[in-house]
């Protein structure tokens, strides 16, 4: 339980950038966009850093909020998402409700479209058909599950590649897979990250990049000559997208990754195969286990950074976590808890309080990764609107 300073060369450092260093136990430190650089030398332990991501995603949402405003006031017209909506489920509504408020709040545009349950996937895909052929529209959700008399893949292929701000477009998927080819336009909202610009040349879409740096430098803004002389298209990986999703935490806490053993559990569309391709980018060694994976214990205890996308509570033992290990627990699993008045209550997948204990840094459920998703689906929306004056 006792945390253990880190004592180099006869002295106690505290934490470069974040807030408490435990002494005798007392509390974890809160990350938030500020952290520790990982260091091989201390001789004892910290507690971990809390990532939060409440505090992150604020940031973020802050930041996008900026952009917005500057690209409505060039434009004379803001960012729009069109979030479609089929059936009543409750849990759908709610997150519907939540994205079209946060929406509200950085001033994105949203368009909701409810359909019946019974809606044919004709009509759904007429629906989604005439949203890609919207000025007004940068971006299109569909709210997922779909009921199951609709193929959700049939309709989510036919959003257009560069309103797909979801990230789950099989062309999307596939370029994020592609080293040196082409980069995705979106990357799912959970594992995202700061990838260098997505830029695509001649068949679908021709981007200049340069033309959004200008457009967004606050200190040119103001001489800004939209589209008049187009310096020529050319691929720009630069990295004027903020750095964003499971992987902006972990660079927001200041977490090394290059060089580092990663391990993922989970190897699903959505989070795990995404986040696994990303933390390769990043040149981190990469291990990537499901469920007929021998020996999960021994794969954690040697992960620099482990990333569990696997949806079960306590999965991840405290134990086997490395010491001084980067935590992101993307794992949502509700627990009975009689003493909460909704009788259970939310966790990860990994044992919280003992990993907090051997861990460097530590994602918390709920107030982890879970409030950067929707903060992700801003900036993407905000990235297709951008894409769209081009
Ligand atoms: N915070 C957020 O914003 C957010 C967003 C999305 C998802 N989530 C949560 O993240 C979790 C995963 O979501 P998902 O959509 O990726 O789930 P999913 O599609 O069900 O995938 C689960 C993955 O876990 C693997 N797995 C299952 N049991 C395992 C075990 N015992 N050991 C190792 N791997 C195992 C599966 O392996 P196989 O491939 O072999 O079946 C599969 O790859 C869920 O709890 C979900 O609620 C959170």
């Amino acid at each position: 339980m006792n945390a253990e300073l880190m004592f180099v060369s006869g002295m106690f450092l505290a934490s470069r950038n974040s807030g408490l260093l435990r002494l005798g136990g007392c509390s974890a430190r809160v990350s938030g966009g500020v952290g520790r650089a990982w260091t091989g030398r201390s001789r004892v332990r910290m507690a971990a850093e809390v990532i939060d991501g409440r505090l992150i995603a604020g940031q973020v949402r802050e930041e996008v909020s900026v952009e917005v405003a500057e690209y409505t006031k060039q434009t004379g017209k803001a960012p729009g998402l069109a979030v479609v909506i089929v059936g009543t489920r409750k849990d759908s509504q709610t997150y519907v409700r939540n994205k079209r408020r946060a929406c509200d709040k950085v001033g994105i545009a949203s368009f909701l479209f409810e359909l019946p349950e019974d809606v044919s996937q004709g009509e759904l895909v007429k629906v989604v058909d005439d949203l890609n052929n919207r000025n007004d529209v940068h971006g299109i959700l569909i709210q997922l599950p779909l009921p199951e008399h609709i193929q959700p893949e049939e309709v989510l292929d036919t959003i257009r590649l560069e309103k797909d701000v979801d990230g789950f477009h099989p062309l999307n998927i596939g370029r994020l897979c592609m080293n040196g080819r082409e980069k995705p336009l979106f990357i799912p909202c959970t594992p995202k990250v700061n990838l260098p610009n997505h830029y695509m040349n001649g068949d679908v879409l021709a981007v200049d990049y340069n033309r959004y740096d200008r457009m967004f430098d606050r200190s040119k803004l103001q001489s800004n000559r939209f589209a008049k002389q187009l310096p020529p298209a050319r691929p720009d990986f630069g990295s004027h997208v903020p750095p964003q999703g499971c992987i902006e935490l972990l660079d927001r806490s200041n977490v090394p990754i290059e060089g580092k053993n990663a391990v993922v559990l989970g190897r699903s569309n959505i989070v795990g195969m995404p986040v696994s391709m990303l933390l390769m980018q990043r040149n981190a060694t990469v291990t990537v286990c499901h469920r007929f994976t021998d020996d999960l214990e021994n794969k954690v205890r040697n992960a620099d950074i482990v990333v569990s996308a696997v949806g079960r509570a306590g999965l991840v033992k405290g134990d086997w976590v490395k010491p001084g290990a980067a935590l992101i627990d993307v794992g949502i699993n509700a627990v009975d808890d009689p003493s909460d008045k909704r009788g259970y209550r939310l966790v990860g997948d990994i044992e919280y309080e003992a990993a907090k204990e051997r861990s460097g840094w530590i994602t918390p459920v709920p107030g982890g990764v879970g409030p950067m998703t929707i903060a992700m689906l801003l900036r993407n929306t905000l990235e297709a609107a951008k894409l769209a004056m081009g």
